[in-house]
């Protein structure tokens, strides 16, 4: 791609999920970003009708581009859980339901689990995958993808986060997603894995 972003531009962050946004404001904010949200321009989100991570995050980062004539980058992301065949995977959010349940959607996760007897952790790994989509008005598009491996937990501890995070406990570590400061998660987290491809291949250098 041969645009680049440099401080003082204006960006749409392609979601209507309140804990992306803050997440993604948070990763922007040392580059001097200007971050508005789809949710505050009132864009139409637009079907998911792929069927990776990647394909979902280009649908929604053109779709946010064309309507606002702004760049706008997408996220779409998700637990691939390993005993259950990578799901609920692009479909994580649907396992929360229309409500956005994510105390029933980790729940529906841990019954399923104990269905296939994974009970000791060996038999509980799983991924958090995010893609990052950058699109620009005229169509351009380009995609960064990042994973955290670890072992999903039960009971779920911790209020941070959101989604699944209190259910996710990365690899080497003691505490879950849901029980870490925040700036501990962005060290490690899919979502800034991928966020730094994005960075290194999309910001002007000074
Ligand atoms: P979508 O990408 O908007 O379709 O939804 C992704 C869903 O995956 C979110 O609603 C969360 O439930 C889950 N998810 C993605 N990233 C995270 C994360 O960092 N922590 C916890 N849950 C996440």
């Amino acid at each position: 791609m041969a645009a680049k972003l440099k401080s003082g531009d204006r960006l749409v962050v392609a979601s209507h999920n309140d804990g992306k946004v803050r997440e993604i404001s948070e990763l922007l904010m040392p580059h001097g970003i200007e971050v508005v949200s789809a949710k505050e321009l009132d864009l139409p989100e637009p079907d998911e009708t792929g069927s990776t991570f990647i394909q979902n995050a280009e649908i929604k980062a053109l779709a946010a581009a064309r309507a606002s004539n702004l760049p706008a980058l997408a996220d779409d992301s998700g637990i691939e859980v390993h005993v259950l065949d990578g799901e609920p995977g692009i479909h994580s959010a649907r396992w929360a339901g229309e409500e956005r349940d994510f105390e029933a959607a980790m729940g529906r996760v841990e019954v399923a689990m104990c269905e296939k007897d994974a009970r000791t952790p060996e038999k509980r790994g799983a991924n958090f995958t995010c893609a990052l989509s950058l699109a620009l008005p005229d169509g351009t598009c380009e995609t960064f993808e990042g994973k955290v491996f670890g072992t999903m937990v039960w009971p779920p501890r911790g209020d941070n986060g959101f989604g699944y995070d209190p259910v996710f406990l990365p690899e080497g570590g003691e505490l879950t997603f849901g029980e870490m400061e925040p700036g501990d998660k962005h060290a490690i987290s899919h979502r800034a894995k991928a966020f730094d491809q994005f960075v290194a291949a999309c910001f002007e250098r000074n």
